[in-house]
C-alpha cells in the first residue's frame, strides 16, 4: 500500500491517503495533550504503545462481531482503516466514578456504578468538547435517533468486552472514550482509537493508574504505564 499525501493532523495521530480511496493509513504520533491541549509534551515511544494497543484491542472487537474501521496494523506505529466521516459526538462510558463526572456533579470518587454510564460530549477543540444531550445531537444533526441508538447499543456491548478483557489482566477498565464513523456505504463503524490516552485503567490489587491521567496529574511514569497494559495484553496471548 502506497502512502499518499497527510490528509489531517490530530493532536494524536496523522491520517494519510493510500491508494486506495476507501483506505487511511494512521500513523500514532509520540504527542501527548490533556485538558484541551493546553497541557503539551512529546514522548518518545508512545506512539508505538497505543498504536500496538489500540491494533490489538481492535482485532479483538472485530472478532467478537463489533463493526470497526480497523483493517490492520503494518507496522510499529501504522495501520490502515477504512475511511470514515467521523460522527461529532464523543462517546463517553463510565463503570466508576472520576474524572469530569465528579468534579462536574460533585459526586464522590470511585463509587462502582450499579450500571454503566454513558455520556455525549460535542467533538470541538474551539469549546472544549462540551457534554451534550441525546437531544442536542439529533436536533443540530450531530447525528440521528436512530444512529444515537445504535451507538449506545455498540457502546454498551464493547465495554463488556473490554471489561472482561482486562478482568482477566487483572486491570479495572474505569472509564473510557469511543467515537463512530460512517463509511462511504453509510455503515456505522466504531474508529478511532482505544488506548491508554482514551481509558483510564487501574490495576486490580494496588489500585495504580496505568493511563494518561499519569499525564494529566504528573504522577510519573507515564510510558512505564502504558508499557504495562501493552505487556499485560501480551501475556493474555491472544
Ligand atoms: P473525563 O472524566 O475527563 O471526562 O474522561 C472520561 C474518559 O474519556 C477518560 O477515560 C478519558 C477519556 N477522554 C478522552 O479520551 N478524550 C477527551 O478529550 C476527554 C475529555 C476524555
Ligand atoms: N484529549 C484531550 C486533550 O488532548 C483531553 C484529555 O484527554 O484530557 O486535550
Amino acid at each position: 500500500m502506497k502512502t499518499g499525501s497527510m490528509l489531517y493532523e490530530g493532536k494524536a495521530k496523522k491520517m494519510y491517503a493510500t491508494d486506495d480511496p476507501a483506505v487511511l493509513l494512521v500513523d500514532y504520533k509520540n504527542s501527548l495533550t490533556a485538558f484541551n491541549a493546553q497541557k503539551k509534551a512529546e514522548m518518545e515511544g508512545k506512539g508505538r504503545l497505543n498504536n500496538l494497543i489500540s491494533s490489538r484491542l481492535f482485532e479483538y472487537l472485530n472478532k467478537k462481531g463489533i463493526p470497526t474501521h480497523f483493517i490492520e496494523r503494518i507496522d510499529e506505529t501504522r495501520q490502515l482503516v477504512k475511511k470514515v466521516e467521523i460522527i461529532p459526538v464523543e462517546v463517553v462510558t463510565r463503570n466508576i466514578t472520576t474524572g469530569t463526572l465528579c468534579r462536574r456533579l460533585g459526586v464522590e470518587e470511585g463509587m462502582v456504578l450499579p450500571h454503566p454510564l454513558v455520556e455525549y460530549y460535542l467533538k470541538s477543540d474551539e469549546l472544549g468538547d462540551p457534554l451534550i444531550l441525546e437531544d442536542h445531537a439529533i436536533l443540530f444533526n450531530w447525528s440521528t435517533k436512530e444512529e444515537l441508538e445504535k451507538i449506545r447499543e455498540i457502546t454498551l456491548r464493547v465495554n463488556q468486552l473490554l471489561k472482561e478483557y482486562f478482568e482477566k489482566l487483572d486491570v479495572i477498565l474505569v472509564d473510557f472514550k469511543l467515537e463512530f464513523g460512517k463509511d462511504h456505504e453509510g455503515n456505522l463503524l466504531l474508529s478511532d482509537e482505544i488506548s491508554p490516552d482514551t481509558c483510564r485503567f487501574w490495576d486490580r490489587s494496588s489500585g495504580e493508574k496505568l493511563d494518561k491521567d499519569r499525564f494529566r496529574k504528573d504522577l510519573g511514569n507515564v510510558l512505564g504505564a502504558y508499557q504495562e497494559i501493552w505487556s499485560r495484553i501480551t501475556s493474555r496471548g491472544e
